[in-house]
């Protein structure tokens, strides 16, 4: 079988095009321009490449980005205190905390501590909660991506089974509650699963996001399958040379190749799109906080 490798990064700039082009109809008919604002407390060096990232992406398509950096010695009162600021603030549609936060300083208060209705994360529990329960509340933006490859790539979802490998409250749980949304047979599998080879072969569609690299061999994966890899591990890569690395996904991509009949790479494949959903979300986020519905600037 020849296996269709999924280019995350020109699918994301197509939603980056297509957002593009409704903020600046937003702009022309409402005199309203998106605002994001983006938290970084301390140094660490991915969430840095992170966020100034985020920060291109959010003024290439015609948003105002808000940056605010902290040394990481920055109380969580103080961290609060901006919270309720930007809430507040009418320029700003909406706001990402990045994480990890430093030790001191408890993720799950400051979260919640984001207005739902700006919280593009998705990561409040209301919205967690609106996504468990079928409502309409902004989405993670990692699964919202990978939803998006895999209603392109899977055909019809209703009634195939689907493996989530990975529970993490940013991924797993979002992804496998976007996927029984879309009525397939959701199975979770984590670090306690019996039989992740049994499972991984009964799946139409497997999702990992575990951070192992390449747990899913080959064999384990059934003729035809879709496979999407959110993993990010940095490995050695002696053929480079000595002391060189290679980042890889949790998936075996060569031995998946000629068995799956889709697959994102590591790195083009999901990563691109988890920043061209945040900016979905920031564009969703503005036009409900200012009651106009999509199709009004299609
Ligand atoms: N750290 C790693 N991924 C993410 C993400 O999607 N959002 C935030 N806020 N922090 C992260």
């Amino acid at each position: 079988m020849k296996t269709k490798i999924i280019d995350g990064r020109a699918m994301a700039a197509g939603v980056r095009e297509r957002v593009a082009k409704l903020v600046a109809t937003l702009k022309d008919r409402h005199g309203i321009t998106p605002g994001l604002a983006v938290v970084l407390v301390g140094d660490n060096p991915a969430s840095r490449i992170y966020i100034r990232n985020k920060g291109k992406a959010t003024k290439a398509a015609g948003m105002n980005s808000f940056e605010h950096r902290f040394d990481a010695s920055l109380s969580e009162g103080d961290l609060l205190k901006l919270i309720d600021q930007l809430n507040k603030d009418q320029t700003v549609n909406g706001i990402l905390v990045q994480l990890p936060l430093p030790d001191h300083i408890d993720d799950a208060k400051v979260i919640s501590a984001i207005s739902p209705d700006k919280d593009v994360d998705g990561f409040h529990v209301i919205n967690a909660g609106l996504l468990a329960t079928g409502g309409d509340g902004l989405v993670p933006c990692t699964p919202l991506g990978c939803l998006l490859m895999l209603k392109k790539y899977a055909g019809k979802l209703s009634g195939k089974n689907a493996f989530v490998i990975g529970r993490s409250n940013i991924v797993g749980k979002p992804m496998a509650q976007l996927l029984l949304k879309e009525s397939c047979t959701v199975t979770i599998g984590h670090s306690k699963t019996r039989d992740l080879r049994a499972e991984c072969l009964r799946a139409d569609i497997i999702v990992t996001a575990v951070g192992v690299a390449h747990l899913v061999k080959g064999d384990m994966i059934k003729a035809g399958a879709v496979i999407i890899d959110v993993g990010q591990n940095v490995i050695l890569a002696p053929e480079k040379g000595e002391g060189k690395t290679r980042l890889v996904g949790d998936v075996d991509f060569e031995a998946a190749l000629g068995v799956a009949s889709a697959i994102t790479p590591v790195p083009g494949g999901v990563g691109p799109m988890t920043i061209a959903c945040l900016l979905k979300n920031t564009l969703t986020a503005t036009l409900k906080q200012h009651g106009i519905p999509e199709r009004e600037l299609v």
